[in-house]
């Protein structure tokens, strides 16, 4: 597994499931959002991602995703990240039951084992957890083992249902455990049972398949509960497991509802990431404030400063220091350099290069090694050489500057005609002076300088000085003449009054050509 990668490498189990089937088919009305619950993110991966890639670490020889609310969208992502996932439609039938079965229509009809079912809307569950409930499944030879969770108040969750013995019997649903309270009789009690289930389960497959066959739907929503299995496979004499979670394990059970319980898991999934971070030896001075993605690598004893995103496929290396205030998406940062109050995307910054402050770099911007972008500067689509600087207030859009270049404050690269964009090149060790706006195509030879102020068009050859720019004109007692009575006029006055200090003082007229 890659370095960064969100499963632990412990995850990697003994017992490979024959199948998961992932239940991703559910409305999510309360998201109040125009994007299919399982495709919001967290950590830079959606929901469903999530859930594909605990199940993966699993290694299982077959993978399903259930899906029917907004199909296309949803088929269409998962078909993207993990192409060889199976997809499957389910009916107009609802229910846990019957998303499972179409599941395994879904399937070859041969499959024999251990099938494991997961939810696409609870993202931070472990492969780890998941392989340890195939272990636990197998080695029990169960026909059924669910995930419990054992809380203080169960909520709106089906109850985990056991005898005096601790022998699970059966799941029971909220809406069912109020109408036996209501009706005071044997299981009113349930309402109160503080173990419940999670919806994760590993089932023997034929198990799984005969007894949804005989399932029937619920009278009152027309559901089919998966919940239902346990008790037909209970009833038949076959041996069923709860397995609990507990303390902060608990939280792998949690599925997004609504949006509030998106950001909460993704703090937590956060908080997750950084620790990891931290432990494989990088300096996080706010874990609070830093925010890392799942897919993010970074190397030892670099240090990340407070509010500062790692996002996307960002890799850091060693010895570097990121942030304050720095968001890095898609980015690559080498070893030792530095990256402060800057947003990049799709940029590489080579080994012991700097950027920022106040720095904006768009896609295909790569800073060579000691390269330096300095303060508020722009740069897309532009490599910068090795040692090469455009260190103050630049736009440099489409070019190449070779190794050792300086390109002087406020440089514009204008790279766009209007209708077209253009290329500049800058060759090794020229100077472009200060506030030159250079309209491309434009092709500056090596060891070449661009006088401050110049416009420039075209070719500037190695070893020439281009100039381009208006000659300077001084014009004797214009202020006297066009602004008399002003401060100014006053000042120059006075200035005259003691002997034209600055012109006496002055080593070149302007006007003078050398
Ligand atoms: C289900 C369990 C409940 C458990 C809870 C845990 C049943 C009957 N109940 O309840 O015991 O405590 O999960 O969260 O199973 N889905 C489909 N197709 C459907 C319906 C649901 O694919 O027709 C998917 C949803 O997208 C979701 C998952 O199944 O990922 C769970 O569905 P949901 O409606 O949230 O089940 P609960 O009623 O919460
Ligand atoms: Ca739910």
């Amino acid at each position: 597994m890659p370095r960064g990668r969100a499963g632990r490498v412990g995850a990697v189990p003994t017992h490979h499931p024959a199948a998961v089937i992932i239940l991703a088919a559910g409305q999510g009305t309360r998201m109040k959002s125009k994007i299919p619950k399982v495709l919001h993110t967290i950590g830079g991966r959606s929901l469903v991602g999530h859930a594909l890639h605990a199940a993966r670490c699993l290694s299982p020889a077959q993978l399903a995703v259930v899906v029917r609310h907004e199909r296309e969208r949803v088929a269409d992502h998962i078909a993207q990240i993990d192409p060889a996932a199976t997809i499957a439609d389910q009916d107009e039938q609802p229910g846990t039951g019957r998303a499972c079965e179409c599941g395994l229509e879904a399937l070859p009809d041969d499959l024999t084992g251990t099938v494991l079912v997961t939810m696409g809307d609870v993202p931070l569950l472990e492969a780890q957890t998941l392989a340890d409930l195939t272990r636990i499944h197998e080695e029990a030879g169960a026909a059924v083992t669910l995930l419990s969770a054992v809380v203080e108040d169960a909520g709106n969750y089906g109850r985990v249902v056991r005898d005096a013995d601790g022998n699970l019997l059966q799941i029971m649903e909220r809406k069912d455990a109020e109408e036996h309270r209501r009706l005071g009789n044997e299981f009113a009690h349930v309402l109160d049972i503080t173990e419940y289930n999670s919806g994760i389960y590993a089932f023997d497959v034929e198990v799984l398949r005969s007894a949804l066959r005989r399932i029937e739907p619920s009278p009152v929503t027309g559901e089919k509960y998966l919940t239902d299995v346990v008790k037909l496979a209970r009833d038949e004499g076959r041996l069923v497991l709860a397995h609990p979670l507990r303390g902060p394990d608990l939280v792998q059970t949690e599925g997004v509802n609504d949006k509030a319980q998106l950001a909460e898991l993704g703090r937590i999934l956060n908080a997750r990431n950084v620790e990891r971070h931290m432990k494989s030896g990088v300096i996080v001075v706010d874990p609070a404030t830093t925010w890392i993605d799942v897919d993010v690598s970074i190397g030892q004893d670099t240090v990340i400063r407070p509010h500062t995103q790692l996002l996307g496929a960002t890799t850091v290396g060693e010895d570097a220091a990121i942030g304050p205030d720095t968001t890095l998406t898609d980015t690559s940062v080498g070893d030792g350099a530095s990256v402060v109050r800057t947003q990049a995307e799709h940029a590489v910054i080579g080994p012991r290069a700097t950027v920022g402050p106040f720095s904006y770099l768009r896609p295909g911007t790569v800073l060579d090694e000691a390269g330096k972008i300095g303060g508020f500067v722009e740069t897309k689509n532009a490599r910068i050489g090795a040692g090469a600087k455009v260190p103050h207030l630049t736009y440099c859009g489409d070019a190449t500057i070779e190794e050792g270049a300086n390109i002087g404050a406020g440089t514009i690269f204008a790279n766009y005609d209007g209708v077209a964009k253009h290329h500049t090149h800058v060759g090794r060790h020229s100077f472009v002076g200060s506030d030159s706006v250079l309209i491309a195509p434009v092709d500056i030879g090596d060891g070449a300088y661009v006088a401050a102020g110049s416009t420039i068009e075209g070719v500037v050859e190695p070893g020439q000085i281009a100039v381009a720019r208006g000659r300077q004109r001084n014009i004797d007692g214009w202020v006297a003449r066009r602004r008399a009575g002003t401060r100014t006029a006053d000042a120059a006055d006075a200035a005259r009054a003691r002997g034209a200090r600055h012109l006496d003082e002055t080593t070149s007229t302007p006007t003078q050509e050398s």
